[in-house]
């Protein structure tokens, strides 16, 4: 079942009208469809499911309690980048012992947080973090389980912010100097290499990348197991694409059929760290026409959500399907060709009501004409949407509701002005 459908002329999540939950919780408001959420992560299981996967989803694409809580509750581990997101994972029951921790700069109290909390992993992207990680885990009479993250070194073909594998990026260790740290791993007796980790990137539409990466990772498995470090766990990172615009990402089996061959010539465990792929499609942004405006030739569409509350199309110039929450008459649900005309459209410029031409979310898009009061579906804003948002303007962040079935909660409420005032002291 498609989470979020017309039922004539009304967007459902689920079983519930968008523009009823609209009406009670206000707008800018964030509706996430658990059965969407269970769905998608249940899709990964099948697709790997001959290699017992362990699904560590990624909780930097959405990290709200209630998510975190309905996918641990149906087998998911984690990924966590930050004490902060262990700290909820925790929270919301999730297990630690299933959950690796990645990131380019923990702190010695991060790292010791996550040994005392026994998480299944750390992933290691440098050799100054290994000596910290080597260090705080024998202070605390432990050993660390470690994986090394390895850049393979391929292209992506994302875009420029959210591709991560290449030589010369930020993360990981390219493969000859992992190689130099794991001689070193095997002199410090409060590590252990378990696993060795790979992120290649983010928004990934094909599977080449992945494929050539498993290639180089499977060679370096063998090298590492020579040196006498007992890999057992492949971790393959997230990455897994969506559909944003229409079918451009292929389907999560097809990332399966490339990773599975190579993955099972090592005999590892698999471990892969998806985030968008679970929770972008399980959730829209729904905001409300506030004016229109005419400027020169263009047409604006002022909206009370704002690049404040999704900031992807300012960041990265990132696509997402908007639509009427209510179909005017005569007009299609969301078109699945963007680029075709649609009768009865003209383009608007969807912008929100900040300080900056930067805050838009869509520009020429194809849209019927809107009266004032009319609320509007940005689709796909389930990952990387309400936890990039920030209160700049003094604008309070958007509730968040997750549907199942028939049933809405709130899982978030609506930020308050005392809210955004109550930490600063000193007045
Ligand atoms: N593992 C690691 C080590 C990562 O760095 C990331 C994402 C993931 C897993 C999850 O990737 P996913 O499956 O969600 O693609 N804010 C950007 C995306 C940043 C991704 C950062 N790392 C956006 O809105 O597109």
């Amino acid at each position: 079942m498609e989470a979020f459908q017309y039922r004539g002329d009304q967007l459902y999540c689920e079983g519930v009208s968008v523009a009823e939950l609209a009406e009670k919780h206000g707008t800018p408001l964030y509706i996430y469809s658990q059965a969407a959420l269970v769905g998608s992560l249940k899709a990964l299981q099948d697709a790997y499911a001959e290699v017992d996967p362990l699904i560590c989803y990624s909780v930097k694409a959405n990290s709200n309690l209630g998510v975190l809580k309905v996918l641990g509750d149906h087998g998911s581990g984690f990924d966590v980048v930050s004490g902060g997101e262990l700290f909820r994972v925790q929270k919301a029951g999730g297990d630690p012992g299933k959950t690796v921790f990645a990131g380019v700069g923990k702190s010695d109290p991060e790292i010791a947080q996550a040994i005392e909390a026994g998480v299944l992993m750390f992933n290691v992207e440098s050799e100054a973090e290994l000596e910290s990680i080597a260090r705080v885990a024998s202070g605390m009479n432990r050993v660390a389980p470690i994986a090394l993250r390895v850049n393979p070194d391929v292209d992506p073909k994302t875009h420029r912010y959210t591709a991560t594998g290449q030589k010369e990026s930020k993360f990981g260790l390219d493969i000859e100097r992992a190689l130099r740290i794991a001689e070193t791993v095997k002199d410090l007796p409060s590590l252990t290499m378990i696993g060795m980790h790979m992120h290649i990137g983010s928004q990934i539409t094909t599977v080449e990348p992945y494929a050539k990466a498993v290639a180089k990772g499977v060679d370096l498995i063998a090298r590492l197991r020579a040196m006498g470090h007992p890999i057992a766990w492949y971790n393959m990172g997230g990455g897994y694409g969506i559909a944003y615009r229409g079918p451009e990402a292929k389907p999560v089996k097809e990332f399966a059929d490339a990773i599975l061959p190579g993955l099972k010539a090592t005999g590892c465990r698999l471990a892969i760290e998806p985030g968008r792929v679970i929770a972008g499609n399980a959730g829209i942004l729904v905001s409300r026409v506030l004016y229109t405006k005419q400027s020169g030739d263009k047409r604006f569409l002022i909206q009370d959500a704002a690049m404040n509350d999704l900031i992807r199309p300012a960041l990265y110039e990132s696509f997402h399907r908007i639509w009427p929450v209510t179909v005017p008459p005569g007009l299609p649900a969301p078109p699945a060709d963007y680029e075709a005309a649609i009768d009865g459209t003209e383009p608007w410029d969807v912008v929100g009501p900040i300080c900056e031409s930067g805050d838009f979310f869509a520009k020429d898009r194809a849209l019927p004409p809107l009266d004032k009061g009319a609320l509007l579906a940005t689709l796909s804003a389930g990952a990387y949407g309400m936890l990039m948002a920030s209160t700049y303007n003094t604008r309070p962040r958007a509730a968040e509701i997750l549907v199942d079935g028939d049933a809405a909660r709130v899982v978030r409420r609506r930020e308050t002005l005392d809210d955004l005032v109550a930490q600063e002291i000193g007045l």
